[in-house]
């Protein structure tokens, strides 16, 4: 185990984000399967603002709502923390799956990753092809270059079963048809998936709980950026290769650093140093149940994880709400 030096975080910081985390699923709990994404999403943004606000940091977000022209809060580079304490880049998405959230379906989240200063890739809006596995495979096992049913071959043989045995998580987009075609053709299965591919690559982590071994895909790159995170804690392998396919995607990729648009990162390339990763169930899921409310009790199931020492917390938390499931300071 690598021994704490200056360059790992406060560990009191890994426990203060699960506070984080829960608000912000709290607050779009409230508005779970109301059929308004802009409500829900809204309310998580706010929830999670304020929370953060809180922590003594001097964060900045690096993966965040969208750039401050087009988001009036957790913007890309808003300052975020009370300023005093340790200089922190975060990515974040307080409502992971408005979609699904509106319509109450299974495994939207609340997520947020903190890292040191320059630790995550400063990835564009844009789409990104993503390849996940869980731990215990060796390095470079799948890449973004070999075709699907390589991939699967290879994961199977590791595991010592069947293609057929192998199950794989996908979105179900009309631009992911080839790709499910060619997992079909392999014998595995395939769950598609509505939306919410951060929870879609992490579930990869523990397929015998959630029943898959890969993701495979094209999702945001935001998202991607966060499944790295949260796989340089919990274990696994990402890559991702940003899709820059327009004069103002590539403009906007080099305003943002990106100078070789066709680069495939690893995942410690998304998020290196000590990164500190916190996931909140706002729906049931396949890892983490949803926020229940009840009689003035409002229950959250939250992971809280970390880089440097890989240790996972499953996290219930019983909060005593007020009438409108407002929180007591
Ligand atoms: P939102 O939470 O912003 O709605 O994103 C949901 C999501 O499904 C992500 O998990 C995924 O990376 C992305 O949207 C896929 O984008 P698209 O819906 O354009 O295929």
């Amino acid at each position: 185990m690598p021994i704490a030096d200056k360059t790992t975080m406060d560990r009191i910081l890994t426990l203060e984000l699960v506070r984080v985390t829960e608000r912000a699923a709290v607050a779009a709990a409230m508005m779970c399967g109301r059929g308004d994404e802009k409500a829900a999403d809204q309310a998580a943004v706010d929830a999670m603002r304020s929370e953060l606000n809180r922590l003594r940091i001097k964060g900045r977000v690096v993966i965040g709502e969208g750039e401050r022209d087009e988001a009036p809060m957790l913007f890309i580079g808003e300052e975020v923390g009370t300023g005093v304490g340790p200089e922190v880049d975060i990515a974040l998405d307080p409502l992971e799956g408005t979609t699904i959230c509106a319509k109450n379906l299974p495994n939207s989240l609340a997520v947020i990753a903190i890292t040191n200063k320059d630790g995550l890739l400063n990835a564009p809006d844009v789409y990104m092809e993503k390849i996940a596995i869980g731990p215990g495979y060796p390095d470079g096992l799948v890449d973004l270059d070999m075709p699907p049913s390589e991939a699967i071959a290879r994961v199977a043989k590791e595991k010592g079963c069947r293609p057929q045995d192998i199950s794989a998580c996908i979105l179900d987009r009309p631009r992911h048809a080839k790709i499910i075609e060619a997992v079909r053709q392999t014998g595995a299965s395939i769950r598609l998936i509505g939306d919410g591919d951060v929870a879609g690559i992490i579930h990869a982590t523990d397929p015998e709980e959630t029943g898959i071994d890969i993701y495979l895909g094209t999702g945001g790159a935001p998202e991607g950026v966060l499944a790295a995170a949260a796989l340089r804690c919990i274990g696994g392998q990402m890559c991702g290769r940003l899709i820059i396919d327009t004069d103002e995607k590539r403009a906007r990729s080099e305003r943002m650093g990106i100078s070789d648009p066709a680069r495939i990162y690893q995942t410690e390339d998304m998020a290196s140093g000590d990164v500190l990763f916190a996931a909140t169930g706002v729906t049931d899921g396949n890892l983490l149940e949803g926020v229940r409310m009840n009689r003035g009790i409002a229950r959250t199931h939250t992971i809280v994880t970390r880089s440097h020492t890989g240790t996972q917390r499953w996290v219930t938390t019983r909060h005593k709400v007020g009438e409108k499931f407002d929180f007591i300071d």
